[in-house]
Protein backbone atom coordinates (compact mmCIF):
# COMPACT_ATOMS: atom_id res chain seq x y z
CA UNK A 1 0.00 0.00 0.00
CA UNK A 2 1.44 3.06 -1.20
CA UNK A 3 1.65 5.99 1.69
CA UNK A 4 -0.48 8.47 0.23
CA UNK A 5 -3.45 5.35 -0.05
CA UNK A 6 -2.47 5.05 3.54
CA UNK A 7 -3.06 8.39 4.31
CA UNK A 8 -6.18 8.18 2.63
CA UNK A 9 -7.51 4.88 4.45
CA UNK A 10 -6.75 6.24 7.96
CA UNK A 11 -8.68 9.47 6.88
CA UNK A 12 -11.61 7.33 5.79
CA UNK A 13 -11.55 5.60 8.80
CA UNK A 14 -11.76 8.76 10.50
CA UNK A 15 -14.59 9.88 8.56
CA UNK A 16 -16.48 6.63 9.43
CA UNK A 17 -16.57 5.94 5.40
CA UNK A 18 -14.27 2.90 5.09
CA UNK A 19 -17.79 0.56 4.94
CA UNK A 20 -18.74 2.97 2.31
CA UNK A 21 -15.83 2.54 0.34
CA UNK A 22 -15.40 -0.74 0.60
CA UNK A 23 -19.48 -1.20 -0.85
CA UNK A 24 -18.64 1.00 -3.50
CA UNK A 25 -17.12 -1.67 -6.66
CA UNK A 26 -21.23 -2.57 -6.23
CA UNK A 27 -22.33 0.99 -7.33
CA UNK A 28 -23.29 0.70 -10.69
CA UNK A 29 -21.78 3.82 -12.71
CA UNK A 30 -23.67 6.87 -13.61
CA UNK A 31 -24.98 6.70 -17.14
CA UNK A 32 -23.56 9.28 -18.65
CA UNK A 33 -20.07 8.48 -17.43
CA UNK A 34 -17.36 7.50 -19.71
CA UNK A 35 -15.25 6.05 -17.53
CA UNK A 36 -15.45 3.23 -14.35
CA UNK A 37 -14.59 4.87 -11.27
CA UNK A 38 -12.45 3.86 -8.45
CA UNK A 39 -14.25 5.47 -5.51
CA UNK A 40 -10.79 5.20 -3.45
CA UNK A 41 -8.97 6.85 -5.84
CA UNK A 42 -10.96 9.60 -6.05
CA UNK A 43 -11.32 10.00 -2.47
CA UNK A 44 -7.46 10.51 -2.17
CA UNK A 45 -7.52 12.98 -5.10
CA UNK A 46 -10.87 14.38 -3.28
CA UNK A 47 -8.84 14.81 -0.43
CA UNK A 48 -5.32 16.17 -1.57
CA UNK A 49 -6.23 17.69 -5.16
CA UNK A 50 -3.78 16.88 -7.90
CA UNK A 51 -1.01 17.62 -6.05
CA UNK A 52 -0.61 21.58 -7.75
CA UNK A 53 -4.31 23.03 -6.53
CA UNK A 54 -6.03 23.46 -3.24
CA UNK A 55 -7.52 20.26 -2.07
CA UNK A 56 -10.94 19.90 -2.81
CA UNK A 57 -12.18 18.86 0.97
CA UNK A 58 -10.35 22.22 2.22
CA UNK A 59 -13.32 24.16 0.93
CA UNK A 60 -15.89 21.21 0.28
CA UNK A 61 -15.29 20.07 3.91
CA UNK A 62 -13.75 16.20 3.82
CA UNK A 63 -17.45 14.49 3.24
CA UNK A 64 -18.04 16.74 0.30
CA UNK A 65 -21.21 18.60 2.75
CA UNK A 66 -19.65 21.77 2.04
CA UNK A 67 -19.28 24.86 3.84
CA UNK A 68 -15.77 24.45 5.08
CA UNK A 69 -14.15 27.65 2.72
CA UNK A 70 -15.84 30.24 0.59
CA UNK A 71 -19.31 28.89 1.20
CA UNK A 72 -18.11 26.04 -1.32
CA UNK A 73 -21.40 24.16 -1.80
CA UNK A 74 -22.05 20.60 -1.31
CA UNK A 75 -21.28 18.40 -4.08
CA UNK A 76 -21.60 14.62 -2.73
CA UNK A 77 -23.13 13.00 -6.11
CA UNK A 78 -21.94 15.38 -8.64
CA UNK A 79 -21.76 13.82 -12.03
CA UNK A 80 -18.56 13.43 -14.33
CA UNK A 81 -19.16 16.25 -16.47
CA UNK A 82 -20.38 19.09 -13.82
CA UNK A 83 -16.44 18.09 -12.16
CA UNK A 84 -15.38 17.82 -15.40
CA UNK A 85 -16.33 21.57 -16.70
CA UNK A 86 -15.66 22.90 -12.76
CA UNK A 87 -11.94 21.75 -12.06
CA UNK A 88 -10.97 21.75 -16.12
CA UNK A 89 -13.00 23.62 -18.16
CA UNK A 90 -10.99 27.10 -18.64
CA UNK A 91 -14.23 28.89 -19.65
CA UNK A 92 -15.91 27.41 -16.73
CA UNK A 93 -15.82 29.29 -13.29
CA UNK A 94 -14.81 27.63 -10.09
CA UNK A 95 -13.07 29.45 -6.89
CA UNK A 96 -11.14 26.40 -6.17
CA UNK A 97 -9.44 26.85 -9.42
CA UNK A 98 -8.51 24.56 -12.20
CA UNK A 99 -6.48 20.79 -12.09
CA UNK A 100 -4.54 18.78 -14.17
CA UNK A 101 -6.63 15.72 -14.07
CA UNK A 102 -6.88 12.52 -15.98
CA UNK A 103 -10.28 11.95 -17.68
CA UNK A 104 -10.02 9.08 -15.29
CA UNK A 105 -9.30 10.75 -12.40
CA UNK A 106 -12.60 12.87 -13.01
CA UNK A 107 -14.45 9.36 -13.07
CA UNK A 108 -12.95 8.57 -9.87
CA UNK A 109 -13.64 11.94 -8.00
CA UNK A 110 -16.81 11.43 -9.30
CA UNK A 111 -17.54 7.92 -8.49
CA UNK A 112 -15.90 8.82 -4.26
CA UNK A 113 -19.01 11.79 -4.48
CA UNK A 114 -21.33 9.21 -5.56
CA UNK A 115 -20.53 7.26 -2.16
CA UNK A 116 -21.17 9.57 -0.40
CA UNK A 117 -24.46 10.99 -1.67
CA UNK A 118 -25.48 7.66 -1.31
CA UNK A 119 -24.43 7.37 2.34
CA UNK A 120 -26.03 10.94 3.23
CA UNK A 121 -28.97 9.86 1.76
CA UNK A 122 -31.86 8.51 4.41
C1 LIG B 1 -10.72 27.33 -2.73
C2 LIG B 1 -11.96 26.63 -2.48
C3 LIG B 1 -12.33 25.47 -3.39
C4 LIG B 1 -11.57 24.37 -3.72
C5 LIG B 1 -10.16 24.04 -3.29
C6 LIG B 1 -12.40 23.55 -4.58
N1 LIG B 1 -13.61 24.14 -4.78
FE1 LIG B 1 -15.13 23.42 -5.92
N2 LIG B 1 -16.22 25.10 -5.55
C7 LIG B 1 -15.87 26.11 -4.68
C8 LIG B 1 -16.93 27.09 -4.62
C9 LIG B 1 -16.94 28.36 -3.74
C10 LIG B 1 -17.94 26.64 -5.50
C11 LIG B 1 -19.27 27.32 -5.83
C12 LIG B 1 -19.01 28.26 -6.96
C13 LIG B 1 -20.20 28.88 -7.57
O1 LIG B 1 -21.30 28.82 -7.02
O2 LIG B 1 -20.02 29.46 -8.66
C14 LIG B 1 -17.47 25.38 -6.06
C15 LIG B 1 -18.18 24.62 -6.97
C16 LIG B 1 -17.84 23.34 -7.34
C17 LIG B 1 -18.66 22.46 -8.15
C18 LIG B 1 -20.03 22.79 -8.73
C19 LIG B 1 -21.10 22.39 -7.74
C20 LIG B 1 -22.48 22.64 -8.28
O3 LIG B 1 -23.39 21.89 -7.91
O4 LIG B 1 -22.67 23.56 -9.08
C21 LIG B 1 -17.99 21.30 -8.29
C22 LIG B 1 -18.44 20.06 -9.03
C23 LIG B 1 -16.73 21.44 -7.59
N3 LIG B 1 -16.67 22.70 -7.02
C24 LIG B 1 -15.77 20.46 -7.50
C25 LIG B 1 -14.54 20.62 -6.89
C26 LIG B 1 -13.51 19.61 -6.89
C27 LIG B 1 -13.65 18.23 -7.49
C28 LIG B 1 -12.43 20.14 -6.26
C29 LIG B 1 -11.06 19.55 -6.05
C30 LIG B 1 -10.40 19.03 -7.20
C31 LIG B 1 -12.80 21.49 -5.83
N4 LIG B 1 -14.08 21.75 -6.24
C32 LIG B 1 -11.99 22.36 -5.13
C33 LIG B 1 -14.68 26.19 -3.98
C34 LIG B 1 -13.63 25.31 -4.06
Amino acid sequence: MSKSLRRVVAVAVSAGLIGVLIGANCIPGASDQPLVGDAMRGAALFAEGDGIGPACQSCHCPDASGGCRLSAPNIQGRPYDLIDARTRDPDVAHPGGKFTFTDQDIADIAAFLAVLADESSP
